[in-house]
């Protein structure tokens, strides 16, 4: 591995602070200690310090040389879930319902290694721009630190973000052109009939069986409405309804998520699920009424920034461990707003093959891979902002 000697010494360091961040999670525009945490270790290293972008957002700038002029930011996010954790370990989570059970620890420890390597050895030509932002799980930090001017206030070339991901193994990274995370909108019907004796059917409008009836025709809209090769989820999560066994309940209501990766099906899925939760009402002679809220946009990897982010992986993992095959996730990201505002390209970063998942009560962020993401940030750096020889 070309991991350069010094980053691989910051091991034991690295690991201290991701598990004191790790003792202490704190959720969506909440990180008030972990941004304290991170704009002091920012200032120790000597960079100018931004606070309050979205509230808890930091932004760390570090300059050097600046011939040429250019720029580049990375992001990282730093909160945690509203989950308790089920690990056992000496470092768990010391706060009860908390729980940094998407590796966000990490991601926060691996970029301020990075701002700590680079402000070190300034082996680079411009201004990097170290983004921390809030609120990554589902409040949209990210979306909300653009609104409020991240690259007016710092113009920057590209964007560059990165998630580790359990189940690939440690030492290899994945980087993919074009879209690589989902949309995620989310959905809520209340199907309204007329309750009654459920001895007597026929004077009532049985909600339960026409819900049943939708939730399995809106699966027609991924397996016959669209095109196949352009991937779409519809996920009916939650069915609420009755409380007797004698009692066809007057109101059910569902609620779920779509999940899509182009405009243009996204744009589908919204009045084709009206089109057929409101015809199968019709049907039956209910009635329903429909809430359907767009949330994060799908994360679409520019085609000459993920070129770039894979020359930096490949330097440093070598070309053999740095995959441009493995398909995008059905999952979401806010980084898609920055993505939407400026070129750039979000990882996968190898976390170990039998490691819990993303989200689990018994994940565990694997703290081998922290020099490995400090070496990416740097190689990153070096190789766009080049130092003039
Ligand atoms: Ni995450």
């Amino acid at each position: 591995m070309g991991l350069k000697p010094e980053i691989s010494e910051l091991q034991e360091e690295l690991t201290s602070w991701r598990r004191e961040l790790h003792m202490h999670p704190e959720l969506a525009f909440e990180e008030e200690k972990t941004s304290d945490f991170v704009a002091m270790k920012l200032e120790e290293f000597g960079l100018e310090v931004h606070r309050g972008l979205a509230h808890t957002g930091v932004v760390g700038i570090l300059k050097s040389g600046n011939e040429s002029g250019a720029s580049i930011g990375l992001r990282a996010d730093m909160d945690a879930l509203p989950l308790a954790e089920e690990t056992n370990l000496p470092y768990a989570s010391r706060v009860e319902q908390k729980m940094h059970a998407c590796g966000h620890d990490g991601h926060t420890t691996m970029l301020l290694g990075a701002a700590m390597h680079l402000s070190e050895h300034k082996n680079f030509d411009g201004t990097v721009y170290f983004i921390f932002q809030p609120a990554e799980e589902s409040a949209g930090g990210g979306e909300v630190m653009v609104k409020e001017g991240l690259f007016d206030l710092f113009p920057m070339d590209a964007v560059y973000g990165m998630h580790n991901w359990p189940g690939m193994p440690v030492g290899e990274i994945a980087v993919r052109s074009g879209p690589v995370m989902a949309a995620s909108d989310t959905f809520f019907v209340t199907v309204t009939g007329k309750g009654g004796h459920a001895a007597m059917p026929h004077l009532g409008i049985d909600t339960v069986v026409v819900s049943a009836q939708i939730v399995s025709a809106l699966q027609t809209i991924s397996s016959r409405i669209a095109d196949p090769a352009d991937p779409v989820v519809v996920s009916v999560t939650q069915i609420h309804g009755g409380d007797a066994t004698n009692i066809i309940p007057e109101q059910v209501e569902l609620a779920g998520t779509a999940r899509s990766f182009s405009a243009a099906t996204r744009e589908m899925i919204e009045p084709m699920m009206r089109r057929i939760i409101n015809g199968i009402c019709q049907a039956h002679g209910a009635s329903a009424e429909i809430t359907y809220e767009r949330g994060y946009p799908a994360t679409i990897n520019s085609d000459l920034e993920t070129d770039h982010a894979a020359q930096a992986a490949s330097r440093l993992l070598g070309p053999d461990n740095v995959r441009r095959d493995k398909g995008p996730s059905m999952g979401s990201e806010d980084f898609a707003y920055m993505l939407e505002k400026k070129p750039g390209s979000y990882i996968w970063l190898g976390a170990g093959e039998d490691r819990a998942q993303l989200h689990s009560p018994h994940y565990d962020f694997n703290d081998e891979i922290l020099p490995i993401g400090v070496g990416y940030w740097s190689a990153l750096v070096e190789d766009q902002l080049p130092k003039a020889s």
